[in-house]
């Protein structure tokens, strides 16, 4: 650095454009990221749409279409994936009324408005084998009828359809790529959609999760997760895997290539680290994956089998705490973004600045809930009060190898009772547990354990006010129904 200075101060500032310009031309490859609202305290559209802006995302996926966060989206010029949750498949499917009514309501109206839809996303992940098979008969109706619906509103060639589905819809026999096709059981029906695709111009989108094989399998080798090249190549004739993600995708090319349709145009929905609730999950993994992702498709250079740009979604912008943890603890913490819009770690997507926070977050007051110093902790009140606390709340960081794993068992008690608290936007009532807790202005986080305080959230509150507004409607309702039934 000493050699820098005396003339160093311009010599810096060219040096720092020349490799902006380099960040900003490998950075053009677009980058996108999920934005999920399975949360009880959502920060305010208009913020999570500047958060995407800040930070250099330049397109977005959603799972709905809702209102608040369409309207958002306006003139942003941020490229937009809606999404028809799995529930209105059937509907789609065999309403073409429906179809219509969902594009003119949740497509046409925006792209009137100045919103940059690109693709609805009909279904997520509808052949997950743990469905059932609950949507193997409604998904190619409900993407034919979207179809239809996009082109009789004059839509067709500006936005494509598509559906997310999981990688876990081809496989191969070998761990080689080159012998990748569709899964046996839904084999004729992924040719169907995806002749469909192909014939329409939409593309297929696939979620892939190296964390998944890991967590799965113990025996998955960590390295090929992971883009360093550090781990045992696998060689498919002339090409050779250091890493899952490339195997994975070219499986699916393999795949598509077999069938007849080896140019279909190929999007990664959903990639992406968790940081929390398994031992595999921490920022510092995490961090290591986005960015090995980012800077391997930064290159350009495509897979082996599918050269070129990659366009892809990272998973995902903000943690959710109301997903199910059914597939695992992990399953709340896949945000770069904290709930409160708190970058995780650093990560490098084109913006030479890194990662910034969400702008104007409004917290509610310093206060936490711990667990009374005086309470004992063989009073035989607090299993139930901890696993009331869990269950209603998150206790997902709570765990072996997890971010508030080491604490002891009286901080332990108190991260369930602060984390019901908070999520009850500190109502005294939440920190009540039979006379167990107790409210602190001290924060009791540590290290890695983070007690958060709650965001204040408008919408909730009028959701609130809604919800008894309409009750009072409801009961009015009723008053005069009797009224009426009482004079006839
Ligand atoms: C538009 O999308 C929203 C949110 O996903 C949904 O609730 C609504 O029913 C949709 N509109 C129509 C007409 O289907
Ligand atoms: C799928 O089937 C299994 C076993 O038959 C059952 O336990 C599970 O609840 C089913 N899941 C769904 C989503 O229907
Ligand atoms: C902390 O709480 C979690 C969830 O309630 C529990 O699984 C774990 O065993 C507890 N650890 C300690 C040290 O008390
Ligand atoms: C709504 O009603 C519930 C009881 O039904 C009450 O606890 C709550 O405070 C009310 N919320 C508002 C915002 O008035």
């Amino acid at each position: 650095m000493g050699s820098w200075s005396g003339h160093g101060g311009a010599a810096a500032a060219a040096a720092a454009a020349v490799s902006w310009l380099c960040l900003a031309a490998v950075g053009v490859e677009a980058i996108g990221a999920n934005w999920g609202t399975q949360t009880s305290h959502p920060l305010p559209p208009d913020t999570v749409v500047q958060m995407l802006k800040d930070n250099g995302f330049d397109r977005v996926k959603l799972f709905d279409a809702e209102d608040g966060t369409m309207n958002a989206l306006k003139k942003s010029g941020l490229e937009v994936m809606v999404g028809i949750p799995n529930d209105l498949l059937a509907t789609m499917a065999t309403s073409m009324k429906a179809a219509n009514n969902w594009v003119d309501q949740n497509v046409s109206s925006f792209v009137n408005d100045g919103v940059k839809i690109r693709y609805v996303a009909v279904g997520n992940e509808p052949f997950l084998e743990t469905y059932n098979g609950s949507f193997l008969q409604t998904t190619f109706p409900a993407i034919r009828n979207i179809q239809s619906a996009l082109v009789r509103a004059g839509l067709g060639t500006q936005v494509k359809v598509t559906c997310p589905l999981n990688a876990d819809v081809y496989q191969s026999s070998t761990s080689k790529p080159s012998d990748g096709d569709f899964r046996t059981d839904i084999h004729d029906l992924m040719l169907t959609i995806v002749k469909f695709l192909s014939d329409t111009g939409g593309a297929f989108t696939v979620n892939i999760y190296p964390f998944i094989s890991l967590y799965t399998d113990p025996n998955f080798p960590v390295d090929y997760a992971f883009f360093e090249g550090n781990s045992q190549p696998i060689v498919d004739g002339s090409a050779t895997y250091t890493n899952m993600f490339d195997a994975n995708y070219d499986t699916l090319i393999w795949a598509l290539k077999k069938n007849g349709y080896g140019n279909l145009p190929v999007i990664v929905g959903e990639i992406g680290w968790p940081t929390d609730g398994d031992e595999h999950a921490n920022a510092q993994l995490a961090q290591q994956f986005n960015q090995g992702f980012l800077k391997h498709i930064a290159t350009g250079q495509g897979t082996p089998m599918r050269p070129g740009p990659v366009d892809a979604y990272l998973f995902s912008l903000i943690d959710e705490d109301e997903k199910s943890i059914q597939p695992g603890n992990f399953e709340r913490h896949w945000g770069i973004f904290t709930y409160d819009g708190l970058p995780k770690y650093q990560l490098s997507l084109g913006s030479p600045r890194g990662l910034v926070r969400a702008k104007n977050v409004k917290y509610l007051e310093k206060k936490w809930c711990v667990l009374k110093p005086s309470v004992s902790l063989a009073d035989t009140r607090l299993p139930d009060s901890i696993s009331y606390a869990c269950s209603l709340a998150d206790c997902t960081s709570l765990g072996y190898k997890t971010s508030c794993g080491v604490l002891d068992t009286r901080s332990n008690i108190s991260y369930a009772f602060n984390s019901f608290y908070q999520k009850n936007d500190q109502d005294d009532v939440a920190c009540g547990f039979s006379n167990l807790a107790t409210t602190t202005g001290q924060d009791p986080s540590t290290g890695t354990c983070r007690f958060g305080i709650m965001i204040e959230v408008d919408s909730a509150f009028s959701w609130k006010l809604q919800h008894n507004r309409s009750n009072y409607f409801l009961m009015l309702l009723l008053v005069l129904l009797q009224l009426c039934l009482s004079f006839s």
